[in-house]
């Protein structure tokens, strides 16, 4: 099978290759992908010790071809949504990818594989974030990379629970985020930008979602005295009134929003925003794009078996 692969732990190029069809294990099923999703970590997300040749990626869709035993959750022929963390069988890259029962679920009738590829990572590091800021209706939610991969599912989920939003982006995006439920945008190239949101929010926001690397300190700028930033990319800043700043941790306890979250998209009342669907031979031009943290919504790839 074609398969894009890091080569060795030293050096982070990504290139395409030949492999041997992979077989499931005991508890794997082997997924005949049809998408898979794009994001910046896709090229760095792989185990320190392998294997090598190791197929990156961490998420996609497909349908079940093989099972490996003791796999109940899942069929042959099955849609399924397809969620890989860096394990020794690899990624999702790959024309097949071999998956622990666990990482796959059911795809929607609804949805179709290019969506159902780009829902895995930014849609639970937005229900995650979502849950872990605890906002209730009638807050004020500052969202820093909105027009974004997650900004774009935060933005909208939390503005269909009331929550009252405003984003930042550059100008060209600004409309984008006003379509998409916010209520006031900003453009973090301005000199004034905190001073518009404050404007917006008198005394600061209640809480602030830090999605762009080196967002968290500017972002609680903005924010009210004892209100609360989590930071998506991790980034650590010491506090200042009483803020709560933490890095965003995954959590195990919102595989319920998660499922609500995906029937939200197939069923229309969220939009997964694609800003492009590239074909397989394109992938390292998909990951490049996203490298330079312009994307309008996710990229995604198709495989030429979904055409
Ligand atoms: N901790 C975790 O487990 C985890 C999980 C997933 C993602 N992440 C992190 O989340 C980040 C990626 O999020 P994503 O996929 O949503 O990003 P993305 O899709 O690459 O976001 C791109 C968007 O961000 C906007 N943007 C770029 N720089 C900005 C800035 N300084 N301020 C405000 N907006 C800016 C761009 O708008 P313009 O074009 O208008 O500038 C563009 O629309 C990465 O840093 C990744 O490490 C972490």
């Amino acid at each position: 099978m074609q398969a894009y692969v890091r080569l060795e732990p030293q050096s982070d190029v990504v290139e395409l290759t030949d492999l041997p069809k992979p077989s499931p294990g005991e508890g794997q099923a082997l997924v005949e992908m049809h998408a898979f999703g794009v994001g910046i970590h896709d090229r760095y997300f792989i185990p320190p010790t392998g294997p090598f040749p190791y197929v990156i990626g961490i998420e996609g869709a497909g349908v079940v071809a093989e099972l490996g035993g003791g796999v109940d959750n899942v069929g042959v022929g099955d849609r399924v949504i397809v969620s890989t963390n860096m394990r020794p069988e690899g990624g999702t890259w790959g024309e097949c990818a071999v998956v622990p029962a666990g990482g796959l679920s059911p795809m929607p009738d609804a949805m179709d594989f290019a969506t159902a590829a780009g829902v895995t990572v930014a849609g639970k590091s937005a229900v995650e974030s979502i849950h872990s800021l605890a906002l209730t209706e009638g807050e004020t939610l500052f969202v820093a990379g909105a027009s974004g991969a997650i900004g774009t599912l935060v933005v909208q989920m939390a503005a269909g629970r009331g929550v009252r939003v405003i984003g930042s982006a550059s100008q060209p995006n600004h409309e984008y985020l006003l379509s998409l439920g916010a209520e006031a945008a900003v453009d973090y190239r301005s000199e004034g930008w905190r001073e518009d949101v404050l404007a917006w929010a008198a005394g600061g926001v209640d809480a602030a979602l830090a999605i762009q690397p080196g967002t968290g300190a500017s972002s609680q700028k903005v924010v009210r005295d004892g209100g609360r930033v989590i930071t998506v990319s991790g980034d650590q800043e010491p506090t200042e009134r009483g803020i709560s700043v933490v890095p965003f941790v995954h959590r195990s306890d919102t595989g319920g929003e998660m499922e609500a979250l995906i029937d939200d998209i197939a069923e229309g009342r969220i939009r997964l925003v694609l800003e492009g669907i590239y074909p397989f031979a394109d992938a390292i031009k998909a990951l490049e794009g996203c490298e330079t943290r312009s994307a309008r919504g996710k990229r995604v790839v198709t495989l030429p078996i979904a055409e």
